[in-house]
């Protein structure tokens, strides 16, 4: 574990004349091993990595801010990220292809500019909670002196976990002044809790729960038991899936899907506007704000929406909502009652099936082929369904593009059941090899569709800021579940995108990241029919930031995917998107992998798929 600032710096020197690709290999194996074990601890088995041209460092590196390489023999020294808060989740570093030569040696320091366990984390924390007076309850008609219950206050405190070892307790004078009473039992009471070892004093600095505790609860919080009774839950949270933590979910590498290239994100720009913002905000807009969002806002995305999306819309109908679990969560509220059948693509995007189930609806998956979702097998199903939820400019995860005929059979099927299209727009931004294709909203002459946009993809997922577009007639119900849900949305991100977006910086950077992705994307498809066209058919590489691959029968994905991690791959299996009978295979992202390391990436991955069972 590092501390804070700390800096490690691990070199070695080769003998001149040594074979340099041999001499990398066992640099960067070296070099793996004693970076794991000097600042992780973590497992990573070196042999692992023997043939590989990259090196994949555990995903418990992700605090990192600052990455340095140096390569001796030139001289130079390769800044990865630099100095980029948000690229911190960078861990793959691959020394051979830097600068296209295989370096005899190489030396690498890497910058903890913040601690990376949660352990550390929370007392860092709780160091900067000195200002704030503990809860510590003073009875003053109690019979027990009041320096004798602020003592009992912090052992309690202290035991429970709720005050960490090393944590700065606020001084005399201000707990004093919370507590209300004078300063003298206060004293007398930290002498006391000094006295047994609960506190430490240190000169100049203040008073500390002291580091080693007598008769501390390890690990900090007892469970809280309970007395027995029911405990019933509602029968909504029980029709939702088991959240679990998988890696693919939560880890960060080649093929992670919801991945993009921060590290090409205009953070300096960006930054500029959030301190402006944040400096100078508008008075009257960070108290209670409209239900719908800031005016300008909405102003920016129905221009941003009319002119990229084909979008029939005017801003009164845009509603800023934060994400598209929200967006579809509020829609689902309006529209549908429990019970309700609901169309949704077979495979199809799984966060989407889960508000609907949590929502009560009956879900009818509807399969998806070469022209998006099959309106005639949906009707074949269940044609009285009350909504549809489709993907239709890039179906997740498959990628296909809705037709145009589909399109109009599936407006025609909504209008003539009275049932409502739900359009999840969420990666339209990028298409490759085919002009745009105009929204399902815009076709629409009936007013039957709800869009769904968000900024997860363009901006980053953490900005938390989607949109929905409303058929006028329904803008009032959907500002009083709006409302009754989160009131209005969060200020600061709004104002941001709102200058993002009006100072061109937006358009620029989705041309940028287009070109850079369509060249990801290629390297990816490339490398795929290069090395695994005989294990993976690929699906829907036209647009977005992932495609989709199928595996032969035999191969279990979820399987190879809990393998593909212990090596820093990020795949995404395929089989949890489909309801009924599972096709295996991944979903590939490709838009945070730079083209140049792909083949080694999918290389990698063809090694685990050759050492399957179902291979040999
Ligand atoms: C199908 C689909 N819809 C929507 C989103 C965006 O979700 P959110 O706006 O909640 O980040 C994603 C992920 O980026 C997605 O894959």
């Amino acid at each position: 574990m590092c501390p804070r600032g700390r800096t490690s710096c691990i070199r070695r020197v080769l003998p001149p004349g040594s074979n340099p690709y041999a001499a990398a290999n066992a640099s960067r194996l070296l070099w793996v091993r004693r970076f794991v074990r000097n600042n992780y601890g973590s497992a990573h088995d070196p042999s692992e990595l023997e043939t590989t041209q990259t090196i994949q460092l555990s995903t418990k590196c992700r605090s990192w801010r600052k990455i340095i390489y140096k390569i001796p023999q030139t001289g130079t020294s390769k800044y990865q990220p630099v100095g980029m808060p948000m690229t911190m989740f960078e861990t793959r570093l691959d020394v051979t292809n830097y600068s296209g030569e295989a370096p005899a040696s190489a030396a690498v320091r890497v910058h903890h500019n913040k601690a990376n366990t949660r352990g550390v984390g929370v007392k860092e924390v709780a160091k900067d909670l000195s200002g704030i007076a503990p809860v510590i309850p003073i009875d003053r008609l109690d019979t027990l002196p009041l320096h004798c219950q602020i003592c009992e206050g912090f052992r309690a405190a202290i035991l429970r976990g709720n005050l960490q070892p090393g944590q700065q307790v606020p001084s005399s004078r201000h707990l004093a002044e919370d507590l209300e009473v004078s300063r003298f039992p206060v004293l007398d009471a930290y002498a006391q809790l000094l006295s047994e070892g609960y506190f430490e004093s240190r000169v100049g600095s203040g008073t500390f729960v002291s580091a080693s505790l007598p008769g501390q609860v390890p690990n900090g919080r007892r469970s809280r038991s309970t007395t027995g009774g029911s405990r019933c839950l509602s029968r909504r949270s029980s029709l939702l899936p088991r959240f679990e933590t998988v890696p693919w979910r939560h880890g960060w590498g080649p093929f992670g899907v919801h991945q993009s290239a921060l590290d090409q994100f205009p953070f300096r720009a960006w930054s500029k506007l959030l301190a402006e913002h944040g400096r100078r905000p508008r008075l009257h807009a960070i108290h209670h704000n409209d239900p719908m969002g800031l005016d300008r806002f909405r102003d920016a995305i129905c221009s941003y929406l009319r002119t990229a999306r084909a979008v029939e819309c005017d801003p009164s109908q845009i509603m800023i909502v934060s994400g598209s679990q929200q967006a579809l969560e509020i829609t689902a509220r309006v529209l549908l009652d429990p019970g309700d059948p609901v169309w949704i693509e077979e495979p199809g995007y799984q966060l989407a099936q889960s508000v609907l189930l949590g929502a009560g609806c009956r879900i009818v998956p509807v399969p998806v082929d070469d022209e998006g979702i099959d309106v005639s097998a949906g009707v074949n199903l269940l044609p009285k369904a009350r909504a549809v939820f489709v993907t239709p400019s890039h179906q997740y995860p498959l990628g296909v593009t809705m037709s145009a005929s589909r399109r109009l059979r599936l407006l025609d099927w909504a209008r003539d059941n009275g049932a409502w299209v739900v359009e999840d727009d969420y990666d339209s931004a990028y298409r490759y090899d085919t002009t745009s294709v105009p929204s399902l909203q815009g076709i629409d002459s009936d007013a039957r569709v709800i869009y769904i946009g968000t900024f997860s993809r363009v901006i980053f997922p953490s900005v938390r800021v989607s949109y929905i577009v409303i058929p006028p007639d329904l803008i009032e119900r959907f500002t009083a579940v709006r409302f009754s849900l989160g009131i209005f949305p969060s200020y600061l991100f709004q104002e941001v995108l709102t200058d993002f977006i009006c100072t061109g910086q937006f358009a620029r950077h989705i041309r940028r990241m287009r070109a850079l992705y369509k060249e990801r994307r290629t390297a990816l498809v490339d490398s795929v029919q290069n090395t695994c066209r005989d294990m993976l058919e690929i699906h829907g590489a036209g647009a977005g930031m992932h495609l989709a691959v199928t595996l032969p029968s035999g191969f279990n994905d979820a399987e190879i995917a809990s393998q593909a991690a212990k090596y820093g791959l990020c795949l995404w299996p395929l089989s949890p998107c489909y309801m009924n009978k599972p096709r295996h295979g991944f979903v590939l992202g490709f838009a945070a992998t730079p083209a140049d390391q792909m083949a080694v990436a999918v290389h990698q991955l063809w090694r685990l798929l050759k050492k399957q069972p179902s291979q040999s």
